[in-house]
């Protein structure tokens, strides 16, 4: 590795908490997702050069920048006597529930690790995505960090210690996903929540993720659509996207097994059986968007199984 050496890398956007895994559940999807080009400095510390894609929101302070912040982690974690200067595009949405931040974090640290000859595993990088989460939203959530870096669907077991578990999906599993054009900030989102839960929603839930679990391991699609309801999230941030309950019907009309909030929102996900049926429900979410006079963009994708990728690589002469 040295001065001069340039990678351009993609991470994808994820689906997180997925109705029953509120914080604990996610999946990555084919597109939107951001990507970052990434040069190396004889200079330490980290360089934003240009942000483009995000209307001027995204902080371009190093310290505040969840993508830098997860870099500078890991330059310092690893002791780097170099630094790099970046270039990101978001090619979705900020403040979406579509895991922009968390997508952002997970392409520069992917790009830094990768250009110092992989010296670190996905598990080790982790801790530096969860920082970058708490800088870009206030809490350390890895629901979106770890599908984004990890690929497919995970569950993340346990947050003390780290435990991510990756689990296998129907090979017919798709997801249609409606962004419309209001803004969530995840802060928010979090702050409306009760802070307890009855035990008898913790039963409903737990019941719930379960389900998930075994539907997705056994390609039981009834059982994966009967098992996303939602009794901690949704009853409280539903109230914050304006048609939801008509977007989730309209899916489940159109075919679709289930659905709920992406994250925390303002996008709401639909998984169903082929491809076909995505389509046809993401159409159908998105006529109830355009009746109400509010600009929405559709995304039907498989679940990602492959994370981040490598875009492009140019070693220097130098
Ligand atoms: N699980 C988080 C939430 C999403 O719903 O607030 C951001 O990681």
């Amino acid at each position: 590795m040295k001065p001069g050496d340039k990678i351009k890398v993609f991470a994808p956007a994820t689906v997180a908490n997925v109705a029953c895994g509120f914080d604990v559940l996610g999946f990555a999807i084919d597109a939107p997702g951001d990507e970052l080009i990434l040069e190396i400095t004889k200079e330490q510390g980290v360089v934003i050069e240009d942000i483009q894609g995000d209307g001027g929101v995204l902080p371009r302070d190093p310290k505040k920048n969840s993508c830098s912040v997860a870099i500078q982690d890991y330059l310092d974690y690893t002791s780097a006597s170099f630094g790099c200067k970046i270039w990101l595009n978001k090619l979705m949405p900020c403040g979406s529930g579509l895991g922009s931040s968390a997508a952002s974090a997970v392409a520069g640290v992917y790009a830094i690790n990768l250009l110092s000859g992989n010296k670190l595993s996905k598990q080790e990088m982790l801790p530096f995505l969860l920082n970058a989460e708490k800088a870009a939203c206030g809490s350390a959530i890895a629901d979106n960090v770890a599908a984004s870096l990890y690929g497919g669907f995970i569950l993340v077991r346990s947050y003390e210690p780290l435990d991510i578990l990756q689990i296998s999906v129907p090979d017919d599993l798709w997801c249609a996903v409606i962004h419309p054009e209001i803004v969530i900030l995840t802060k928010d989102a979090r702050e409306i929540l009760p802070k307890e839960i009855t035990l008898k929603d913790s039963l409903r839930q737990s019941a719930n993720l379960g389900g998930l679990m075994i539907g997705l391991l056994r390609s039981d699609y009834d059982l994966i659509g009967r098992s996303l309801v939602d009794y901690i999230a949704e009853p409280h941030r539903s109230k914050l996207i304006p048609g939801f309950l008509e977007i989730k019907d309209a899916a489940i009309r159109a075919g679709a097994l289930g659905g709920s909030i992406s994250g925390s929102g303002p996008s709401v996900f639909a998984l169903c059986k082929g491809e076909n049926i995505a389509v046809r429900v993401g159409d159908a979410m998105k006529e109830v968007m355009d009746k109400r006079n509010i600009v929405s963009q559709v995304y039907v994708s498989k679940v990602n199984s492959q994370g981040p990728r490598v875009l492009d690589l140019d070693r220097s002469n130098a």
